[in-house]
């Protein structure tokens, strides 16, 4: 019983990121090209959201499991925020140029800081508390 569920959150975590994946591409600058599998953190504290190497500076990555935007608006500064668009509540698609963008109606919003830089939304995104743990973004 307790193999067969493990297998099945295998199975959905790799069918998140070929969602991801599917959907990272395009971009120059910040396209979340997934590689992270959102799982528990090494030291059993927390759970793995990204890895460093899905945020690249000036980009980010976008885990739709849990709803959270992690940016890198600087080197070795990371950043996260929730990717629930304030305005009507799409999850923000991708970061570009230190920009985190709706793909509904074309918020932006700061990578820094997650302040609105372009409407509708009318209020920033909630900031993220995550911790870096080695290569992993870590939601506690
Ligand atoms: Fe994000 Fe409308 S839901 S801009």
């Amino acid at each position: 019983m307790v193999e067969r569920r493990t297998v099945l959150q295998v199975s959905g975590a790799i069918a998140v990121g070929g969602i991801l994946a599917a959907c990272g591409g395009g971009s120059e600058t910040g396209a979340a090209e997934a590689s992270a599998v959102t799982g528990p953190a090494p030291d059993g504290q927390g759970v793995v959201i990204a890895s460093l190497g899905d945020v690249p500076v000036g980009g980010g990555f976008v885990n739709e499991e849990v709803a959270v935007v992690v940016t890198q608006p600087n080197e070795g500064s990371i950043k996260a925020f929730t990717a629930v668009c304030p305005h009507q509540g799409c999850l923000v698609s991708e970061v570009v140029e230190n920009e985190i963008i709706c793909p509904c109606h074309g918020s932006r919003f700061s990578a820094v800081d997650g302040v609105v830089l372009q409407g509708p939304a009318t209020e920033g995104l909630t900031s993220a508390i995550v911790t870096v743990q080695g290569d992993n973004v870590v939601l506690p």
